[in-house]
């Protein structure tokens, strides 16, 4: 029997629904797909809930029709500037006389690295394994393995209870339940980055509407996440003001005719802001549109440059830095923000099988949900559902709902 699994990212310009198929030997067929503007956020937050509300509804609605089934939970992104990643470790010794590992060691020490609570007013939504050591060897299963003492450690990102608490209310007024909060960056650095450039060791960078989300990878594990609240909004509002156009016409204006920096030829070229030319209608050189936004570029990678500071190691990202996002679209943009971050940067590209109109940039995010829930990112020895349940039950209690 087929299994059928839906996916929501409750993003700043559009909430996206993506319904999928798992089949029996696993495979995933994606068979439903919607976005509907969202009025609702800013930078990654729900600020207007009913608005949020009706354009997730209408996205999963129309996913549902298109797939022709309905789905009963669904994988939900989170982002947004309350989000704070920190990595947490925890240790046990080997408690058999004859020191072989036993699952038990390994929950103790995966206990000990969970115990510290967030602070009051805040819960964890993801934490992500990284490698397991015993004795100072990075093993893949210390189960069974002879040693005296295990470490895990976890990446561990919590956000503030009002802001998860929103977004889990979206899903719950639409009567499903959530399978899984994932962090957006993670999910947009599983579809874009495989397993061979995250152990390669790479950055991935999704740039949105409202935010602007990170995910750093060391040798195949998450060591940094990072969301920054910049975004393609911040684009379009300065080129608003700069030009003096209304938001809708300076968007339009970027989306046709925005780079991420002037080249020479753009200097006696002009370009109308409406398009009619009708009364109203003005023309402005492209040179003046990409230089506002060239500001506001090279600003967001300087940000990131700083937030990142050593962990912007060439000799540890050798898989390199990937864009991604809706923003990753405009023109330039690698090689701007490669001057900024002193190494190589390129445009994300999918892996084969995603089909040419799901294999856009803004939907990296929806489509990694739907990948990032499927696999096992349990400890060896422990079953998938245990540990999802156990997580999920806590955020349950802890905003009443379930
Ligand atoms: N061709 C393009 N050139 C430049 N920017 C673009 C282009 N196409 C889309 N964008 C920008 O991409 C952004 C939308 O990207 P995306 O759909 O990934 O964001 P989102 O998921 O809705 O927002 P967030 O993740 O910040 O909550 C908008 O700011 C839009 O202007
Ligand atoms: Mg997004």
């Amino acid at each position: 029997m087929s299994k059928i699994i839906g996916a929501v990212e409750i993003g700043t310009s559009q909430a996206k629904a993506l319904v999928g198929e798992v089949g029996e030997d696993g495979s995933l067929n994606v068979v439903g797909m919607a976005s509907r503007p969202n009025e609702g956020m800013r930078k990654g937050e729900i600020v207007d809930f009913r608005k949020a509300a009706a354009a997730v509804h209408a996205a999963l609605e129309e996913a549902e029709k298109m797939s022709g089934t309905t789905v009963d939970s669904v994988y939900l992104a989170q982002t947004g500037a309350h989000l704070d990643g920190q990595m947490l470790r925890g240790s046990a010794f080997v408690a058999s006389s004859d020191n072989r590992v036993a699952v038990d060691d390994l929950q103790r020490a995966e206990s000990e690295a969970k115990r510290r609570q967030p602070e009051t007013g805040r819960s964890y939504v993801h934490h992500v394994r990284t490698p397991i050591v015993l004795d100072e060897k990075v093993v893949e299963d210390p189960v069974g393995l002879i040693g005296k003492k295990i470490d895990v450690g976890y990446w561990s990102i919590d956000g503030d209870d009002q802001a998860i608490r929103s977004a889990l209310h979206v899903i719950s007024n639409y009567s499903l339940e959530v399978d899984d909060l994932i962090l957006s960056s993670i999910a947009s650095a599983t579809m874009v980055a495989g397993p061979d450039l995250r152990r390669a060791g790479s950055l991935v960078i999704d740039l949105g509407a409202g935010v602007t989300d990170l995910v750093l990878y060391h040798q195949g594990y998450v060591a940094y996440t990072g969301v920054i609240p910049v975004g393609g909004d911040h684009v379009t509002g300065d080129l608003s003001m700069g030009l003096r156009i209304l938001e809708p016409y300076a968007e339009k204006l970027k989306i046709e005719h925005g780079k991420a920096s002037p080249d020479p030829s753009d200097d006696e070229e002009d370009v109308w802001i409406i398009g009619n030319k009708t009364i109203g209608d003005r023309s402005v050189s492209r040179k003046a549109i990409s230089d506002v936004i060239h500001v506001r570029v090279v600003e967001l990678f300087e940000i990131i440059r700083k937030e990142l500071g050593s962990l912007l190691d060439a000799n540890e990202l050798k898989g390199g830095i990937l864009l991604t996002g809706g923003g990753s679209q405009m023109p330039g943009i690698e090689q701007v923000a490669g001057k900024v971050l002193g190494l190589p940067v390129r445009k994300a590209g999918f892996p084969p099988g995603i089909e040419p109109e799901l294999a856009q940039p803004e939907n990296a995010t929806v489509l990694g949900l739907l990948h990032y829930g499927l696999q096992d990112h349990s400890l060896p020895g422990q079953k998938k559902d245990q540990e999802q349940t156990g997580f999920l039950e806590k955020l349950a209690h802890t905003f009443g709902i379930g």
